[in-house]
């Protein structure tokens, strides 16, 4: 990932959970203003991506969409609504219980900063300068009127492995805080990853709620596999942090992370497939868990 490099990732992230959202069933998991929150980030995409504004409207095309990436990646349009839904229901939870602080790592187009930053809630954002830019505007247009969380521009590399934590941000180490990492450490490397969350460890006086996700890719089968990271690639970007979900335990342990709750992709698609009838699947090694 580069600094200056507007995440296509994010930006699909966007367009799929818009286009699912155009069918009721997936509508009614969310509040009305979450979806018009995404419709506004795809509509506000630089072209040709926001044209899947236009398109997705409708039923045939959306119908496309679907069986062409079902063909290449089964599992992935569903996996976008789980994580929105599983991760909106855990940030709910948390704030019930006094939870006054939200950093989301690797924001991309993601809402929930903004909609707890008009709940009272200290709301930061952080992301490369590209992405951390066309944010900010993308605010400014569609919520003048609203409060913004805070917006870091950062870019962690190789060069760079420190967070933007104690004198460069208003983060507070003595708020109950809530971080979330949704599709965020896939992007880095394991021994970053480690750091990341060592960092995180001692900058709170009290263990954060650390939200994140994880693609376990050893779970996938091989064409598959192929597959995902051949689309990460072909759009300018490298998941790096091939853990199966017992390493990735190991690391969040060695950390002194307690994983609380987790869920797996059986158990995500089989409660969405309740709910809303749907017949999609979710994609095998996908888990989204919280660690405190
Ligand atoms: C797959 S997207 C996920 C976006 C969002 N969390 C969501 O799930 O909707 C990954 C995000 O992490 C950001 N990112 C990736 N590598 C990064 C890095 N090294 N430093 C800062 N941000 C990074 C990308 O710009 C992108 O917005």
């Amino acid at each position: 990932m580069k600094s200056d490099q507007l995440s296509k990732t994010a930006a699909f992230i966007a367009i799929k959970f818009y286009g699912l959202t155009r069918i009721p069933a997936f509508r009614s998991l969310f509040e009305d203003s979450k979806v018009a929150f995404y419709e506004r980030v795809v509509e506000s995409l630089p072209t040709p991506l926001n044209y899947y504004h236009y398109w997705l409207k409708y039923d045939w095309a959306r119908r496309l969409y679907t069986w062409s990436e079902e063909l290449l990646l089964p599992g992935d349009l569903l996996h976008i609504i789980a994580r929105k839904y599983y991760i909106q229901q855990l940030v709910h939870e948390l704030k019930e219980d006094q939870y006054k602080q939200i950093v989301v790592l690797g924001s991309g187009f993601d809402d929930l900063a903004f909609t707890y930053s008009q709940q009272g809630i200290s709301c930061f954002e952080l992301d490369v300068p590209r992405m951390a830019k066309h944010k900010q505007q993308f605010f400014n247009r569609y919520y003048p009127d609203s409060n913004h969380p805070d917006i870091i521009s950062y870019h962690l590399s190789d060069d760079q492995q420190k967070l933007p934590l104690s004198s460069h941000s208003n983060i507070d180490p003595n708020k109950k805080t809530i971080i979330i990492a949704e599709g965020f450490f896939d992007y880095l490397r394991t021994d970053l990853f480690d750091s990341i969350l060592g960092q995180i460890k001692s900058f709170f006086h009290q263990t954060p709620a650390l939200i994140t996700t994880h693609f376990a890719l050893n779970e996938l089968p091989l064409h598959h596999r192929w597959s995902f990271k051949t689309g990460v690639k072909t759009v300018g970007e490298e998941l790096k942090l091939y853990q199966n979900i017992n390493e990735f335990h190991k690391m969040l342990a060695r950390n002194e992370f307690i994983i609380k709750k987790q869920f797996n992709h059986q158990f995500m698609a089989t409660e969405l497939q309740q709910i809303t009838g749907t017949e999609l699947s979710i994609l095998q090694g996908f888990y989204l868990l919280i660690a405190k």
